[in-house]
């Protein structure tokens, strides 16, 4: 890697060893993803307990795929899901995973001071051309970022659930995110089958943005009793051709990744109505 120290050099480098820290809904999607699109991938939770749940979540999932994509050859279903897995590694040790990576991914909780934490550690142990990235919903990435001395070598890729199946990933720049460092997350994107598109590091970059207020509106209408939780999402499945209703999205998202959310906001923005909480999901 002794090329890889100067910047010339940084350019040039592809992204082919990744580090998905988080085996959750989120990580183990982007793991897979990585690991079906030729890219090394090492899947890093906390026990092998909950890796090895990860790894038959990600095992089904590719099946399912696999069905689809090949459904006339069992042959071609079962080597696209065995080469896919023979490309993950797990490990419970992330600062050994880091050190062979391009890119480190962290998809862990919504937390600001865990994150920072977590990538002040993974700063002094990943080598100088590894490109750190957050999965995160709602929060800076350039306040993650700051916990780090590679504020240039940082930026987001933001991923949807179900990660397989969602072909959007938002590539997000901060201030700090060098050229180079986003060209790389762009590239990634793409090369994992997915569009991209750019974002600043503003709070639920696109999507979030738009879609978080939405579904905390539909509470609200729930909670002024407007309309049943059922009729709301037939509403808008019907309505406005969602395939799922806020309700349903809620629940497939996760309340506790929707209640960080909006409670972060709440906190962060007490003065904007769209993050008013919402009192089924504030304790
Ligand atoms: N892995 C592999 N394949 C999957 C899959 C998965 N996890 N989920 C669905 N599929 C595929 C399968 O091919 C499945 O067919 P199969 O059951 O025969 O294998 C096919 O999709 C159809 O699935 P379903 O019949 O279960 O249901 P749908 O047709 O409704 O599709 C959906 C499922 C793609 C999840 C669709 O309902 C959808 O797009 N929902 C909205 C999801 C959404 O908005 N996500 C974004 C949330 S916001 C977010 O994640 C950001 C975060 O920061 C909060």
């Amino acid at each position: 890697y002794s090329r890889a120290f100067s910047t010339s050099a940084a350019l040039k480098t592809v992204i082919k060893n990744v580090t998905v820290i988080g085996g959750g809904l989120m990580g183990s999607g982007i793991a897979q993803v990585a690991a079906a699109t030729g890219h090394n991938v090492t899947m890093v939770d906390e026990t092998d307990e909950i890796l090895s749940r990860s790894t038959a979540a990600i095992e089904r999932s590719l099946g399912r795929i696999a069905k689809k994509k090949f459904a006339d050859s069992e042959k071609a279903q079962s080597s696209y899901v065995s080469d896919a897995m023979s490309r993950i590694q797990i490990s419970i040790n992330p600062v050994a995973a880091a050190k062979k990576s391009d890119l480190v991914i962290e998809a862990i909780v919504e937390n600001l001071e865990i994150k920072q934490k977590f990538f002040t550690t993974m700063d002094a142990a990943a080598p100088s051309h590894t490109i750190f990235a957050s999965n995160t919903s709602s929060l800076s990435i350039g306040e993650i970022a700051s916990a780090t001395k590679r504020r240039d070598r940082f930026g987001g890729l933001h991923f949807f659930n179900p990660v397989p199946m969602m072909k959007l990933v938002e590539v997000v720049k901060t201030p700090e995110t060098s050229t180079d460092t986003f060209q790389q997350l762009v590239n990634f994107g793409k090369a994992l089958g997915k569009t991209t598109v750019e974002c600043k590091d503003t709070p639920g970059f696109i999507v979030n943005r738009l879609l978080v207020p939405y579904m905390m509106e539909a509470v609200r209408m729930l909670e002024r009793g407007d309309a049943t939780a059922k009729d709301i999402d037939t509403a808008m499945k019907l309505g406005a051709g969602h395939p799922m209703g806020p309700f349903e999205l809620a629940d497939y998202v996760g309340l506790d990744t929707t209640r960080f959310i909006i409670n972060g906001w709440a906190a962060k923005f007490p003065d904007n109505p769209l993050s008013n909480p919402v009192s089924c999901l504030t304790n």
